[in-house]
C-alpha cells in the first residue's frame, strides 16, 4: 500500500513540474526575453537601409541589427542598393504587412512625402534614421534620430584653418592661397549637402576665409573605388597644385590616399588629408601618417532608435530630433585611441 501512494505521488509531483515547465517556455518563447512589446505583443519594426557604400554603413546596420535582437524586436530589415525607389517600394510593403513602426535612411533629401502620408493613413509611425528628409509636412514622421552633418562640416573648416596656421603651411604652388579639393557624397543626400553647407559657412565666417580656394568639388559617391577614381582624375587636372583633400566619408579618403601614392606623393604630408567618419580604417591610415584628421559621425544609432521605437508605440512623447555624440580625431591621438574604436 505505502508503494503505491508513493508511487502515485512520484506521478503527481512530476505532472506538476512538467506543467510548471510548460508555462515558463511559453512565457518566453512568446515574449523572448527582454522582448519589446506593443500592447502585449511583439513589435515588428520594417526598417529600410540604403546598402553597404562603406564602413560606416556596414557598421550601422550591424548596430541597428544588434540593438533589435538585445530589444526582442523582429526586425524586417531591407536593403535599397543604394535606389530611393527600392526604399519607397520597400516602406509599402511594410505598410501592406500592417508592421508596428517603419523607420529608413533617406539616401536622398526629398521624394518621401507621397509614402510617408501612406505611412501616416495607415497609422503606422515613422522614425527618420542618420540622414535628413525634407518634408512640405513635418508630421509626416515623428522622431529622426542621426548626426548633425553641418556641424561636422562646420568642425572640417575650423581643423584645417588651425591646422594649416599651426603647421604654418605654404602653398605648394608658390601661390597665396590653399588650394582645396573636396570629394563629395551621394548627390542630393541631406549629408553631402550639409557638410558642403558647413564647410563653406565656417569658411565664409572666417577672418582666413581669403586663404583658401575651392579648386575642385566632385561626388566620390561615398565608396572607396569612387573616391580613388575622382582624386585620379583631380590629380590629373591639377596635380601639384593640390594642398588640402577633404572627403566627405573616410571611405574615399582612402580610395583617394591610394591614388595619392601611386601619383608619387605623399598623402597626409604633401597633402593634407581630413575626412569625415571616424572608421577604424582611417585610424590606420593616420598612424601611419597618410591622413590628418576625422571628423567623427557616429554610426551606433540601433539603441537609440530602439528605445524610441519602444516610447512612440507606448504613447510616450519622444524629442522630433535627437543626435547622437560626436568627436575630432587628429592624427596624434589615432594610435591611443584605436584600441577603443567600436566600428
Ligand atoms: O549618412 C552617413 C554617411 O553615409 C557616412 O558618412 C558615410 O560613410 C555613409 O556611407
Amino acid at each position: 500500500m505505502k508503494k503505491i501512494l508513493a508511487l502515485v505521488l512520484a506521478v503527481m509531483m512530476m505532472v506538476v513540474a512538467a506543467g510548471c515547465g510548460g508555462g515558463d517556455q511559453a512565457a518566453s518563447s512568446g515574449s523572448g526575453s527582454g522582448a519589446a512589446s506593443s500592447g502585449g505583443k511583439q513589435i515588428t519594426m520594417g526598417f529600410s537601409q540604403i546598402g553597404a557604400e562603406s564602413e560606416w554603413r556596414t557598421a550601422n546596420t550591424e548596430s541597428i541589427k544588434q540593438a533589435a535582437q538585445d530589444a526582442g524586436v523582429n526586425l524586417q530589415f531591407s536593403d535599397a542598393q543604394q535606389k530611393q525607389e527600392n526604399q519607397i517600394k520597400a516602406i509599402r510593403s511594410f505598410i501592406a504587412q500592417g508592421v508596428d513602426i517603419i523607420a529608413f535612411v533617406p539616401i536622398v533629401e526629398t521624394g518621401w512625402d507621397t509614402v510617408l502620408k501612406e505611412a501616416k493613413d495607415a497609422n503606422i509611425p515613422v522614425i527618420v534614421v542618420d540622414r535628413d528628409v525634407k518634408l512640405a509636412d513635418d508630421s509626416l514622421y515623428v522622431a529622426k534620430i542621426g548626426t548633425d552633418s553641418l556641424t561636422e562640416g562646420k568642425n572640417v573648416f575650423k581643423w584645417i584653418d588651425e591646422y594649416m596656421t599651426k603647421e604654418n603651411k605654404k602653398p605648394r604652388d608658390g601661390g597665396s592661397q590653399y588650394n582645396v579639393v573636396i570629394l563629395e557624397g551621394t548627390v542630393g543626400s541631406s549629408v553631402a549637402i550639409r557638410r558642403n553647407e558647413g564647410f563653406k559657412d565656417a569658411m565664409a565666417a572666417s577672418p582666413n576665409a581669403g586663404k583658401y580656394n575651392i579648386l575642385a568639388s566632385q561626388t566620390g559617391e561615398f565608396t572607396r573605388q569612387k573616391g580613388q577614381e575622382v582624386m585620379e582624375s583631380f590629380l590629373k587636372s591639377y596635380g601639384d597644385k593640390i594642398d588640402v583633400l577633404y572627403a566627405h566619408n573616410d571611405d574615399m579618403a582612402l580610395g583617394a590616399i591610394q591614388a595619392i601614392e601611386a601619383a608619387g606623393m605623399k598623402p597626409g604630408k604633401d597633402i593634407t588629408i581630413i575626412s569625415v567618419d571616424g572608421v577604424k580604417g582611417i585610424f590606420q591610415a593616420m598612424i601611419e601618417g597618410k591622413s590628418n584628421c576625422t571628423v567623427e559621425c557616429n554610426p551606433l544609432q540601433g539603441p537609440l532608435l530602439m528605445e524610441t521605437a519602444k516610447k512612440i508605440l507606448n504613447g510616450e512623447k519622444v524629442e522630433k530630433l535627437v543626435y547622437v555624440d560626436e568627436g575630432i580625431f587628429p592624427a596624434d591621438v589615432a594610435e591611443k585611441t584605436l584600441p577603443e574604436r567600436k566600428y
